[in-house]
């Protein structure tokens, strides 16, 4: 799996150009931290590679990477459900039976620190740990691009480490991961970095 984008530009309406001549070769397996001052147009680039903004200059290849996941900065859950239902459901619907779902997702909210909570309802989890869970199961569900936008933005620094430890294993399975990031620790965890500042 492969993404390419080729001379890559965006401006909004008759605003300056946020970034231009961004060329990336994104490969599977592999986790970019996407860094830059606020307004720099990180969520901007990762709309554009996801396909939901069309970029004022440029090409992006998708290639056969036809599914995408999103986590947001602000995560929404199902209420009522629990945090391995959650988790469980990608496994499930990508055909493994529930049994096997349940492992699989139990062992992820292990990796992101949430072993304990995975009985616990969405409704009643902190933020930081609602972000963790949408975290897990946007890896469960292994789209071929997982966009993840300011994942430790809410995160006490012992937490944040917890997430970036999760994330940087996440580079082993088979989606490309982007995640835009302030965060020095999610960064160093990522295999390889797009600085926006150098695009500007
Ligand atoms: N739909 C839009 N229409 C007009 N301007 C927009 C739109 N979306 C973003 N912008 C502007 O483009 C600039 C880049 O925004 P973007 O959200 O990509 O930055 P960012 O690097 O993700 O910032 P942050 O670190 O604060 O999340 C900002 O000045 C923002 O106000
Ligand atoms: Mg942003």
């Amino acid at each position: 799996m492969r993404l390419t984008a080729r001379g890559l530009g965006h401006r909004f309406d008759d605003q300056p150009f946020l970034f231009r001549n961004v060329d990336l070769d994104l490969e599977a397996g592999r986790t970019y931290a996407v860094t830059g001052p606020s307004g720099s147009g990180k969520t901007t680039l990762l709309s554009i590679l996801a396909g939901w903004v069309r970029p004022t200059e440029g090409e992006v290849d998708r290639g056969d990477a036809s599914t995408v996941g999103w986590v947001f900065q602000n995560p929404h859950g199902v209420f009522q459900r629990t945090a391995l239902d959650h988790v469980s459901l990608p496994f499930i619907a990508a055909g493994s039976s529930r049994a096997d779902a349940d492992r699989h997702a139990s062992a992820l909210l292990e990796d992101f620190g949430l072993g304990h909570r995975a009985e616990t309802r969405f409704s009643a989890l902190s933020g930081g740990e609602a972000q963790r869970l949408l975290l897990a199961r946007g890896i469960a569900a292994a789209p071929a691009l997982l966009l993840v936008d300011e994942p430790t933005a809410q995160l006490d620094p012992l937490t944040s480490a917890t997430v970036n430890a999760a994330l940087g294993a996440a580079a082993g399975r088979r989606s490309i991961v982007v995640i835009a990031t302030h965060d020095a620790g999610t960064r160093d965890a990522c295999t390889d970095h797009i600085d926006m500042a150098t695009f500007a």
